[in-house]
């Protein structure tokens, strides 16, 4: 039996990589049921102010095809709590990149007051969307010198 019924994570998942799947398979490695929060375009311009290479649907529909997630809804928010009070998780995933900051720090407490645990999965390192972003545009301006 595993730990927990259901399970929540949320994040971009831009250029769709390795460090997202690894983080998703243990997530599920937890929970009966995993929820994963996918950010709407709109949101993601207002937070890191640059546009998504790959458009909201499109993320969405290639996490909605993992085996290991059993459900996508859409992001806008940065309220766990918000999230929560909509799908009572009982337990919320994020990379332990997050771990020990300020914003999960405060995060965890808002969540464990409502019985809500945090796991932390380890990070897969040596990639992520701003890395690949980095590669490609690399790899573009070789070209160009050619
Ligand atoms: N993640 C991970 N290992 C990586 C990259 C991401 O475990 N190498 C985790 C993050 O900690 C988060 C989730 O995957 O829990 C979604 O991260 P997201 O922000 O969508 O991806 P990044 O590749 O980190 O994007 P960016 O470079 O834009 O920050």
């Amino acid at each position: 039996m595993k730990k927990y019924k259901k399970g929540f994570t949320v994040g971009t998942f831009d250029l769709f990589h390795i460090g997202h799947l690894n983080l998703l398979r243990s997530a599920k490695e937890y929970c009966d049921y995993l929820i994963v929060g996918v950010h709407s375009d709109e949101w993601v311009k207002h937070c890191k102010n640059r546009p998504t290479v790959i458009p909201y649907e499109d993320r969405a529909d290639i996490v909605a095809a993992i085996r290991y997630v059993d459900e996508v809804v859409k992001n806008e928010t940065r309220s766990k709590m918000e999230a929560w009070e909509k799908y009572k998780f009982d337990v919320a995933f994020i990379g332990d990149d997050w771990k020990g900051t300020e914003v999960w720090n405060k995060i965890e407490k808002e969540l464990n007051s409502v019985g809500c645990d945090v796991v932390y999965i380890p990070y897969t390192q040596g990639i992520s969307t701003t890395e690949l972003r980095i590669r490609l545009k690399d790899s573009q301006e070789k070209k160009e010198k050619k």
